[in-house]
């Protein structure tokens, strides 16, 4: 596959940029939509050095790609970049989704879209009665999850970190409907919860295992985990052994790539199964977590 744009590319191309960047799958998603709509177009990796991402935005204007979306770790450095950060872009302090208007950069982040957009599809109707959420992470994925969940009306919400003052920032940043709190606290906050929420590296395919106990748990919480590899995370196994509804992460990957197309490629595309399948086809696991 290619990783990056000739100078004069032939068709509209939009790319990922990040550092690293060749395990990004959204060449995967784009290319399927573009073939789906049959529109003329291409999306590649486009690895950039952290000292290189200012000057990439810098010279996006007159560069060869339409648009981009933006990866770890230059999210900020694109925040600051942009002409103009759109409003939830401005909220979370990152830009994950770039495009051109008469010559000006502007941003947005979708993440927060795409994690509310896996919800509404995988647990239709979750924020009918929002009550109290938990957040486990407070790092740059917690801050889209936590402002998506308070536009659905969610409060508290109850933010959990190893490190507190990440915990508190958060609090600073969204306000005092955020309680910022320790792992110790999740045993009492449990009962209360309807929704968790895992946004720590914790359970991804190389790192510790997420290990919770949610005997506690109100029988209809929902749970939920950003991390996709694996599928069923260690927090997924337990919820779903406790007989509790879950949703699981890569719907958040597929989610938030939507709005980008659509900017760059003119056409709203859809999230299917057949999309899934393919992402999935690619981690080399079926539908059920187990390797293909
Ligand atoms: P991202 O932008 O993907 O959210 P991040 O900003 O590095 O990534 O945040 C990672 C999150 O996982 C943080 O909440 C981190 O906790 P700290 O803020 O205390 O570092 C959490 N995390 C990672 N490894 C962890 C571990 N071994 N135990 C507990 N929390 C961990």
């Amino acid at each position: 596959m290619t990783t990056s744009a000739s100078p004069t590319a032939a068709v509209p191309t939009a790319c990922v940029i990040g550092w690293p960047v060749k395990h990004s799958r959204s060449p995967i998603i784009h290319r399927h939509w573009l073939s789906e709509l049959g529109l003329a177009g291409d999306y590649v990796r486009h690895p950039v050095e952290p000292e290189q991402a200012a000057a990439f935005f810098a010279g996006f204007a007159t560069g060869p790609f339409v648009g981009c979306n933006v990866t770890v770790p230059h999210k900020e450095v694109a925040f600051a970049a942009v002409d103009h950060a759109d409003a939830v872009a401005t909220a979370l302090g990152a830009v994950n989704t770039v495009w051109l208007e008469d010559g000006r950069l502007m941003g947005s982040n979708t993440d927060a879209e795409g994690f509310i957009a896996n919800l509404d599809h995988g647990a239709p109707g979750f924020d009918a009665n929002p009550g109290a959420a938990i957040v486990l992470g407070a790092g740059g994925a917690a801050r889209a999850v936590i402002w998506a969940l308070q536009a659905r009306g969610f409060a508290p919400i109850h933010v959990i970190n190893r490190t507190r003052d990440r915990a508190e920032a958060m609090a600073e940043r969204f306000g005092s409907d955020i309680h910022p709190a320790g792992w110790e606290d999740l045993p009492a906050l449990l009962p209360q919860a309807s929704l968790l929420v895992n946004t720590t590296s914790l359970g991804m395919e190389g790192q510790p295992p997420l290990v919770i106990d949610l005997a506690a748990a109100r029988d209809d919480l929902l749970v939920t985990d950003i991390v996709y590899i694996p599928l069923e995370t260690p927090l997924l196994k337990v919820a779903r052994s406790r007989s509790l509804k879950t949703v699981d992460g890569l719907g958040m990957l597929l989610h938030q790539a939507v709005p980008g197309f659509e900017r760059w490629f003119g056409r709203r595309p859809v999230v299917t199964p057949e999309l899934r399948r393919l992402i999935l086809a690619d981690m080399g696991v079926t539908e059920t977590g187990v390797a293909a």
